[in-house]
């Protein structure tokens, strides 16, 4: 059974002042707390086992508002606290125990997805070891992280590269074997001085052990104003269009 981890750290330096007194992944996103799409998108592919890590000065919040899971539809969250802001990889690295050896869907809280992503999951599933990511089209690749493709093969993935090498952005949806927590054992912070998942991406290329899927549905992240409205505006949409209102 594949166990759920939604990423919820983070200052949210980018979306100061609604940021200073809670944490990103409380914000409204149409008529619900961001954290509560993440946690669907897990909900809605079977998973039940989740664990969520966050930080700063809001943690409490996420308790108050999740306690035990079941109201979201789960069998069970777990908690976990992240120091600082020191990447990705960092608050993955909390999960260890957590995981047990299991394979791993790691979702950030802050990604809105439109795909059920219960079809790449059995894909995961399926394949004998390694990783696998998502990706999707976008206009503006620099502020994400870009596969660099050779013919249908990634070779690397550069975390928001000036150059972007193609049009896809890697969404925050990542499947891991056991291995993961090897591999951000040995890693080294980044410039920024953080824990870069992108890195871990790449010690599952050297291997020759990432595979992808490419996403069919709409995809945002919630991180900047820009991207917040528009995941509201999405999300606004596709509820209308659910109950049949345009
Ligand atoms: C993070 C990852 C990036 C990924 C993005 C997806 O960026 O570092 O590789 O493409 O999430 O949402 P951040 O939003 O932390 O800048």
């Amino acid at each position: 059974m594949i166990k759920g981890i939604v990423l919820a750290g983070g200052l949210g330096s980018r979306l100061r002042p609604l940021t200073k007194v809670t944490n990103k992944h409380l914000l409204p996103v149409y008529d619900r707390p961001m954290i509560y799409y993440p946690l669907e998108t897990l909900r809605r592919a079977g998973i039940r086992e989740v664990m969520l890590v966050t930080g700063g000065n809001s943690a409490g919040d996420f308790l108050r508002l999740l306690g035990s899971g079941a109201d979201v539809g789960l069998d069970n969250i777990s908690y976990a606290y992240q120091e600082g802001e020191r990447g990705i990889a960092d608050a993955l690295r909390l999960c260890k125990r957590f995981a047990d050896g299991d394979r791993i869907v790691v979702i950030l809280g802050d990604n809105i997805l439109e795909d059920d992503i219960a079809p790449y999951l059995r894909e995961f599933e399926a394949q004998p070891s390694g990783a696998r990511i998502l990706l999707k089209t976008v206009d503006d690749p620099q502020r994400f992280g870009v596969p660099v493709f050779d013919h249908d093969r990634i070779v690397a993935i550069e975390e928001k590269p000036a150059q972007p090498k193609s049009r896809y952005a890697v969404a925050g949806v990542y499947m891991f074997d056991g291995r993961v927590f090897d591999f951000i054992a040995d890693l080294e912070p980044s410039a920024r001085g953080e824990l870069e998942i992108a890195d871990v991406h790449n010690r599952y290329i050297a291997q020759g052990d990432l595979r992808y899927n490419v996403l069919e549905g709409a995809w945002t992240d919630a991180g900047t104003f820009e991207s917040l409205f528009r995941a509201g505006e999405f999300v606004a949409r596709s509820r209308n269009e659910a109950q049949g209102k345009h």
